[in-house]
């Protein structure tokens, strides 16, 4: 890998994180009653998110939509069957609780990530379906077409996901 490529990954890597990061401060920044504050945290995270995806494109990191959706299985499916796990392994040796729930909703959620995909792609060349997904709050847990009564995952109730149309 050539230091620039090294360098646009890192960048990518940095720039996706201070986006969901600022997102976060945001939310936090407008329960604490400082709107002000939440925009500019909102306005910065759309900023990084420009910075991300020009940092991917230049790394040819878009490819076509099948091929997308292959590198997504193969990015969630290297998640549950061995990130995670080894993850999972190490919280609970430390007795890192939070961690461990942390890991484990991902987990769980990432193998149902690689089974939508999956789908998606082996019915590519059909005609593309119509339906919302559901997102758990919670644990991320995602659902097609409605939300469960229950969240499968951490038992969250059904009213509170989010759709995603
Ligand atoms: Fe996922
Ligand atoms: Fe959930």
């Amino acid at each position: 890998m050539s230091k620039t490529e090294q360098a646009l990954k890192e960048a990518f890597a940095g720039e996706s994180q201070a986006n969901r990061k600022y997102l976060a401060f945001a939310a936090k920044a407008d329960q604490e009653g400082y709107p002000q504050i939440a925009r500019l945290f909102r306005a910065a995270a759309e900023a990084e998110t420009v910075h991300a995806h020009n940092h991917l494109r230049a790394l040819k990191g878009i490819k076509s939509t099948k091929e997308n959706l292959q590198e997504a299985i193969n990015g969630e499916t290297h998640e549950f069957k061995k990130m995670y796990p080894e993850m999972i392994e190490a919280a609970k040796a430390e007795g890192q609780k939070e961690a461990e729930r942390s890991f484990n909703f991902a987990n769980e959620v990432e193998k149902i990530h690689a089974q939508l995909y999956q789908k998606l792609l082996d019915g590519f060349e059909k005609p593309q379906d119509n339906y919302p997904y559901y997102v758990c709050p919670i644990c991320g847990y995602t659902a097609e077409k409605s939300a469960p009564g229950v969240c499968p995952v951490c038992g969250a109730k059904g009213e509170v996901f989010k759709r995603i149309d």
